[in-house]
């Protein structure tokens, strides 16, 4: 299975590739995490996406491009991968389908921009393994503490409501034209985001297996 999970920022996606990275026993590749841990470790490539994730836009296609391209040689995509963030332009979706990686299915998860100014507001991650929670919806059980590995959670930097605004701007903008992109290929299954985090796992599946 080599799919890609496209939806706005906080609708949902890490959560969900998590959940089917382990049903379908294939690895979750975000950009997202692999951009913010470059960021941690204050590499080249983390300096450069700071400056753009913190304004809630998109890194240049040509630099997500070359790290996408490293990351598919490595061993643990052979047998799939769930794509969480990627492609997030056209340009990126074309370089992806010139490419010799076929792609199976793309689900669109489907959440309303006020939903996702909730969520976001409530999200924590772990500051060490990335891990997310929610305050409301998915709260760990210390507070304050990641269930996962004991680190300390903490808000994203990109979690402040007008970077919110600008990321869903960007997604409106550059990202959302790929659901019609993959609608016209016959690649496209969409998922209504429900408001508890099993019930959009169950939506997600039934979407995926129908
Ligand atoms: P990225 O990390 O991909 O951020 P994003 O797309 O903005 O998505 P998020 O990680 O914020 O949210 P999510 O959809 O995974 O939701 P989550 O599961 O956490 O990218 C960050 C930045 O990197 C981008 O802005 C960009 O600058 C750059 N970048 C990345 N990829 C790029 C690319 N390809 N090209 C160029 N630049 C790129 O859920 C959110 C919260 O809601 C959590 O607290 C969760 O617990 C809760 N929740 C989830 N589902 C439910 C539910 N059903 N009910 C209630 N609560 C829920």
């Amino acid at each position: 299975m080599r799919l890609i999970l496209l939806a706005a920022p906080g609708a949902g996606k890490g959560t969900q590739a998590e959940m089917l990275s382990e049903h379908y026993n294939i690895p979750s590749i975000s950009t997202g995490a692999i951009l913010r841990k470059n960021i941690k470790e204050g590499t080249e490539l983390g300096k450069i996406a700071a400056e753009y994730i913190n304004e809630g836009r998109l890194i240049p296609d040509e630099l997500m491009l070359k790290v996408m391209d490293e990351r598919f040689k490595q061993d643990d995509c052979k047998n799939g991968f769930i794509l969480d963030g990627f492609p997030r332009t056209i340009a990126q979706a074309e370089a992806l389908s010139a490419s010799p990686i076929e792609i199976d299915k793309v689900l669109s998860l489907e959440v309303d921009d006020e939903t996702i100014i909730e969520r976001l507001g409530g999200r924590l991650e772990c500051k060490s393994c990335g891990s997310t929670y929610h305050t409301e919806h998915k709260p760990p059980k210390t507070p304050g503490i990641c269930d996962k590995c004991g680190g300390e959670l903490g808000t994203r930097a990109d979690d402040k409501p007008e970077t919110v605004r600008e990321r869903l701007h960007t997604y409106h903008t550059q990202t959302e034209p790929l659901i019609e992109y993959y609608k016209n290929k016959g690649l496209l299954r969409v998922a209504k985001g429900q408001s508890e985090i099993d019930a959009t796992s169950r939506v997600v599946l039934e979407a995926l297996e129908a």
